[in-house]
């Protein structure tokens, strides 16, 4: 009953002609920002490096001064929370493990930075994860009639015990309101988009990547070409 590869899912980012589709990025960012930002951190982004999606450094900093991240009090030195500045990280909403279990029946929302790197499928298991949840279906409980979900856990098809701890996150169209000109926000919309987004937050030097292998191939051509007139060169007079 547990699918164990993700369905397909099509983004600009994929092949080797892949580029980021900037507006979907941003999307994606506005649905981590307004819905998963309540559970996941991003410990490996810094707000700074949202520029990449095209965002300005004025709305960088607007964005970072909506997250508190941890401080330090100047005059009694506990530690505190501030607002974020342009060079902080996406923080966790916890101050610690023990408050992150205390607030989800004792599991831990784990930092999405690296998830589309850590599962198999990448971004498309993100997408299946949250498009996936749904009732038992009457052929498992048939055939398993011990199994149950426990009363702290949702059943999704994708997650390898069946039982996830997180309450489905995107559950209503229009959960988060996108600008004027952007596509529905629909469950299947808002899903493809943060799993965009978090594929750019596990790698996104990949467009870079991809598109730094044309020259090198172009040139490895070349010198291949160039290689071989010279052979001929140095050998031709003992044809
Ligand atoms: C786990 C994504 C919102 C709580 C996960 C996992 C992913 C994910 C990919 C890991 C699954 C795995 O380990 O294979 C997202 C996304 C969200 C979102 C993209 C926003 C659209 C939330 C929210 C909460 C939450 C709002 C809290 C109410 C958790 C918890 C786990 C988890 C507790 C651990 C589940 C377990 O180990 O059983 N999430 N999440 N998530 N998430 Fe979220």
């Amino acid at each position: 009953f547990h699918e164990k590869h993700p369905p397909a899912l099509h983004l600009q980012s994929d092949g080797p002609f892949g580029t980021w589709d900037l507006a979907q990025l941003q999307r994606g960012f506005q649905v981590y920002k307004e819905v998963c930002a309540a559970c996941h951190s991003l410990k490996f982004v810094a707000f700074r490096d949202l520029e990449e999606l095209g965002y300005d450094k004025g709305q960088v900093k607007t964005i970072a001064a909506g997250f508190q991240v941890p401080g330090v009090d100047p005059n009694t030195g506990e530690a505190t929370t501030r607002p974020g500045m342009p060079t902080d990280y996406f923080p966790s909403p916890y101050p610690n493990e023990t408050a992150a279990k205390a607030a989800n029946n004792n599991a831990v929302p784990p930092d999405l930075s690296l998830m589309a790197k850590a599962r198999h499928g990448g971004p498309a298991y993100i997408h299946a994860i949250l498009t996936g949840y749904g009732p038992e279906p009457e052929a498992l409980k048939q055939q398993f009639p011990d199994f149950k979900v426990p009363s702290t856990g949702h059943y999704n098809k994708y997650f390898p015990s069946l039982a996830i701890a997180m309450p489905p996150p995107l559950t209503a169209e229009g959960q988060v309101s996108y600008a004027e000109g952007q596509p529905k926000p629909t469950i299947e919309q808002m899903s493809t988009d943060v799993s965009a987004f978090l594929e750019w937050t596990a790698e996104p030097k990949k467009v870079k990547r991809t598109q730094t292998g044309w020259p090198v191939l172009g040139f490895l051509l070349f010198a291949t070409i160039l290689a071989y007139l010279a052979k001929k060169q140095v050998w031709a007079a003992l044809k």
